[in-house]
């Protein structure tokens, strides 16, 4: 038995390959197209393990697709490969309309062709699982409900309508079409190996290289944040018991201020790494010109999960935000590695 990952080189399919094989004896193929976001280093721990096969290549490759189906046989695809980040939608969409939307149709009738062929039994336990985000429902005033499964679809950014699309698109292939498809709609996550152009780390690396920590606006946007293996436990959670065309959201009822975001990283890393002149990290925030059509706040109303399938997030803000700075202090060449070429080049184009 085996499953196929898209996206396995990325911050959170990393994450869940690492988790799964640490838990499973079910081999993972991984897809990686390795974009400047897709690092072959976030899996080199797993160098030399038979049930780990690592292939280089596009989820829009319909013969590519096909060949991996067919050579071996797996139970289920979870799709992650994705172009991800908000802001670099917004400089430039094109490649998000070919990932996030061609690419998941792309994988969806390679993945329908493979399904019909499949014997009776094997059909019915297959699982197409796509991964997708809370932006696709818009932005909430502050005294509006959380974000439930029916909230309406009200994508503002360009990254969020292509995330949006291929939802629809999942959907609809399950009705017209019967695959046994399921889908999480996640909130903002945060962990190792998370790529420093997101908030999070990017605040931590900036932080540590006595550099400014741009806050867009008046940083009082609002996200819901989930330590990516508790994401992780969800999708396992979702694969295993989910009911078949349904969708389920995903988040860790912690909604903060990006502003406080930025103050706990700094007071962390005042306690574990303080700045040689004794001053405070919370020094070097700078206030920055706002993303254009910022959302101003996601909130995440993750109970049909626990009450379905009983899944709860294991870590609270507090314990996932010290692992991830200690993570990322332990982990300084894995951010040296890829804060050079291309990334400088984004930081100046993105911040100036
Ligand atoms: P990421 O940008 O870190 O990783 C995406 C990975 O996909 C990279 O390894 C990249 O090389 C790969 N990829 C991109 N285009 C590809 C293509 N055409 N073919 C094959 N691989 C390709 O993103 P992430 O944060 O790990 O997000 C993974 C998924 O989870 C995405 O679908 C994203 O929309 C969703 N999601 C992310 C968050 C979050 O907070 N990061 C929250 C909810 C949902
Ligand atoms: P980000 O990590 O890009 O995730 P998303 O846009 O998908 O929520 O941003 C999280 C929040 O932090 C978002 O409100 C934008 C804000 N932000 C900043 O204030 N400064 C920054 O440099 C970045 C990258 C994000």
């Amino acid at each position: 038995m085996a499953i196929l990952v898209t996206g396995s080189a990325g911050f959170i399919g990393a994450n869940f390959v690492l988790d799964w094989l640490a838990q499973n004896s079910e081999a993972v193929i991984s897809l990686d197209k390795l974009t400047y976001a897709g690092n072959a280093e976030n899996l080199e721990s797993l160098a030399g393990d038979t049930r780990h096969t690592f292939v280089k290549g596009d989820i829009g490759d319909s013969g590519l697709i096909a060949e991996l189906l067919e050579i071996h046989q797996p139970r289920a695809v979870i799709n992650f490969a994705a172009e991800s980040h908000v802001d670099r939608s917004i400089l430039g969409p094109e490649d998000f309309i070919q990932t996030n939307i061609v690419g998941t149709f792309r994988m969806l009738e390679a993945v329908r062709a493979y399904h019909r062929k499949l014997s009776a039994e094997a059909a019915e336990a297959f699982r197409f699982l796509h991964v997708s985000t809370d932006e696709v429902y818009g932005s909430l005033s502050p005294a509006e409900p959380a974000f439930t499964e029916r909230h309406q679809y009200e994508p503002n950014s360009p990254y969020s309508a292509s995330k949006a699309a291929s939802d629809h698109l999942v959907r609809a292939y399950h009705h017209t079409y019967g695959l046994p498809v399921l889908t999480t709609n996640c909130s903002n996550n945060y962990g190792p190996y998370h790529f420093p152009e997101k908030l999070i780390p990017l605040v931590i690396h900036n932080a540590l290289a006595g550099k400014p920590l741009p806050i867009y606006g008046d940083g009082q946007q609002v996200r819901d944040w989930l330590y990516v293996k508790d994401h992780c436990s969800a999708i396992r959670r979702v694969l295993e018991g989910g009911a078949l065309g349904e969708t389920y959201n995903v988040g860790g009822w912690n909604e903060k201020a990006n502003i406080d975001v930025v103050h706990t990283l700094c007071d962390i890393l005042d306690e574990e790494q303080p700045r040689d002149d004794g001053h405070s990290y919370r020094q070097q925030i700078t206030f920055v010109k706002d993303r254009p059509g910022h959302d101003r706040r996601y909130a995440i109303d993750a109970s049909k999960l626990e009450r379905e399938l009983g899944w709860k997030p294991a870590e609270t803000f507090e314990s996932g935000i010290r692992k991830t700075v200690r993570w990322y202090l332990s982990n300084q060449h894995w951010v040296d590695n890829i804060t050079s070429g291309a990334y400088r080049d984004w930081v100046s184009k993105q911040y100036q």
